[in-house]
């Protein structure tokens, strides 16, 4: 949950650093901060707030060093405070470590060191490996690293840097992320490739267990017993271009505008020339597909939204019973599972502590597990039977927006091709659903080239002092409204929730007076009458009406107050569609109520605790 990056190499550090920083902010943003290596040892610097904070600090630190490390925090245990904030140091001022992740066994640790006599300076979990590390250094800080990271619980990435070995860096991982930088004679480790994308793009994502060490000559990878390991260099494909904002105010409106390339990057390859789906990696024969008894969805948040249009889909289409599950709560019930249940893992980030808990415990009872992810060598893709990766490209705001619609789309190719190899379609249905699916991308560059953006704005804006919104759909409808709702909750912190049309009735109806204003997904569905008999309803509370409706559809005019076109299309894929103006409208609302849509208070851009 926070962002950590390192270096070492010939230039100063302490911009690179910053630098590395700016583009792991996304991760965390309550405090920040920074260690360098210098010849009088190791100085640090610390800041409370986002990293703004810490830049107009900067010049208190030896601009001269050249090995450091830095931090942005999100904070799990200890407050936001200068004296919580990473990097943390041992009692003698010679280690400082940074760490994204929770050590479970803290307490206990601290208690121990407490009684041997360290002194503590923070309320957090990760100032016991600053310590243990003190204690255990015996000339080498490999070493060292490697008998702290033995005694912490938990699941956690740390790295560290000491006064008297001023060349070195070194880091370790367990379920959570760390990926090594390769660059002309110099180094870096991060939590993601973003921070030092701008210096090389020639990466190696370690394993779990595996110790980093970052030299002046080179990285070397080894196991906990200091046996040297061979890691793959890999090389990345996006370039720094892709990680900024590329004109647009912020990067959730320019990842809303990336949506229709989302779309066909996740699209390509997999639609073959006769119109069938075509699925590398799934780790499911035909046969393994046919024998399936029933799937399970896990995930978080706006993935399990994305599950909730693959449960319809799967249902629909190839006749499967499917559940979608809350992977939070899913993980600590006594779900029922075996051989012939499939668990599908929704996770753009596939680095989510529940949903790869709720992974584990369906792989440990015998249920085959399939990922659906954005990160190529997350965790997700470590820990499961097959991979379904969604091309959406990085990233960075913290409402998921174009890695919704990809994962969208992977369930729904997902369920043709099930529903093919279960023999409940056949190759002309599929292909008519698949000629339809080409055509999204089109359509949705087509909206969001149009005026609509401009004018969902316009009625976002209209009604962005409101103090409650409700979101109501029905069938495929349901999941769109649902992450509409998220959206606003998550941007502009406006109470919304979402229900079931039909569901109103039994008690939201309550809520809604004169003037209170309505998001609903009326598309077109079979259920298209059902859902209208409970707009009326709404309207006869005085509710204001805002319809997300398909393009021709004039019977809308002269009951919704506001009508928000979409491009037509069928109904299991009218999400990919719907659910754009809604995004806009949330991102409209938050902007013009002054809230920062890229940071929202409290969230993080991937959530690595429970
Ligand atoms: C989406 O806007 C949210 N930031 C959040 O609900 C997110 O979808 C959830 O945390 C799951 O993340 P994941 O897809 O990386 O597992």
């Amino acid at each position: 949950m926070c962002g950590i990056v390192g270096y070492v190499g010939e230039r100063p550090c302490r911009d690179i650093l910053f630098r590395g920083l700016r583009k792991l902010e996304y991760r965390g943003y309550d405090s920040a901060g920074m260690s360098i290596v210098t010849d009088s040892g190791v100085n640090s610097l610390h800041a409370v707030g986002n990293l703004d904070n810490l830049e107009a600090l900067l010049d208190q630190l030896d601009g001269g060093g050249t090995v450091g490390i830095a931090h942005t925090r999100w904070a799990t245990h200890g407050r936001p405070s200068v004296e919580n904030a990473h990097p943390h140091t041992d009692c003698t001022g010679r280690f400082a470590i940074v760490l994204n992740g929770i050590v479970e066994n803290y307490l206990g640790l601290r208690k121990t060191l407490l009684a041997e006599g360290h002194i503590f300076t923070s309320e957090t979990d990760a100032e016991v490996v600053a310590h243990l590390i003190e204690r255990s250094y015996g000339g080498s800080l490999q070493r060292a690293v490697v008998e702290a990271f033995q005694q912490m619980e938990g699941h956690f990435t740390l790295c560290a840097v000491a006064a008297d070995e001023p060349d070195v860096l070194v880091g370790v991982r367990k379920e959570t992320p760390l990926v090594a930088g390769i660059g002309e004679g110099e180094y870096f480790l991060a939590s993601a490739v973003p921070a030092f994308l701008a210096d090389t793009r020639a990466v190696i994502y370690p394993e779990d267990g595996d110790v980093v060490v970052v030299a002046r000559d080179g990285v070397r990878v080894f196991d906990l017993d200091g046996k040297p390991l061979r890691r793959k260099v890999q090389t990345v494909d996006w370039d720094e271009e892709a990680a900024e904002k590329a004109g647009f105010e912020t990067f959730m409106l320019k990842e809303i505008h990336e949506q229709p390339a989302a779309l066909s990057d996740t699209m390509a390859e997999r639609i073959g020339p006769d119109g069938g789906v075509v699925l590398e990696g799934l780790g499911l024969s035909a046969e393994d597909i046919r024998g399936l008894a029933r799937v399970v969805i896990v995930a978080c948040g706006t993935s399990s939204y994305a599950g909730l249009v693959g449960k319809y889909a799967l249902e629909r289409w190839a006749r499967l019973p499917v559940e979608v599950e809350v992977a939070s709560e899913f993980r600590y019930r006594e779900p029922v599972l075996d051989a012939d249940c499939l668990c599908i893992a929704i996770s753009q980030s596939g680095e989510t502590a529940d949903t790869l808990a709720a992974m584990r415990m369906a792989r440990a009872a015998g249920a085959r597990v399939l990922a659906i992810t954005n990160i190529v060598g997350s965790q997700a893709t470590r820990e499961t039977d097959g991979v379904l990766f969604t091309r959406a490209g990085l990233e960075i705001g913290v409402a998921a927006t174009k890695t919704f619609l990809a994962q969208v789309l992977a369930v729904l190719l997902l369920a043709l091709h099930f529903a093919e190899a279960r023999g409940h379609m056949g190759l002309d249905e599929i292909r008519s659903c698949t000629d339809e699916l080409k055509r999204i991308p089109g359509l949705l560059s087509r909206y969001l080239d149009s005026e609509a953006p401009a004018q969902v704005a316009e009625v976002a804006r209209r009604y962005a002092g409101s103090g409650y919104f409700m979101c109501l759909g029905r069938r495929a409808g349901l999941p769109v409204a649902m992450e509409g709702a998220l959206k606003l909750k998550e941007i502009s912190y406006v109470p919304t929730e979402a229900y079931a049309a039909g569901e109103m009735k039994h008690g939201p109806i309550a809520l809604l007076d004169a003037g209170s204003p309505v998001l609903v997904v009326a598309t077109d569905s079979p259920v298209y009458d059902k859902l209208m008999s409970n707009v009326q309803e709404v309207i006869a509370r005085g509710a204001r009406v805002i319809a997300v409706a398909s393009e021709g559809n004039d019977s809308l005019a002269d009951v919704a107050d506001e009508i928000l076109y979409v491009p037509r299309t069928d109904e299991m894929l009218s999400p990919l569609l719907a659910v754009v103006p809604l995004q806009l409208f949330a991102y409209y609302v938050a902007q013009a109520r002054g809230e920062k849509v890229d940071q929202p208070r409290n969230l993080a851009k991937t959530v690595t605790v429970e």
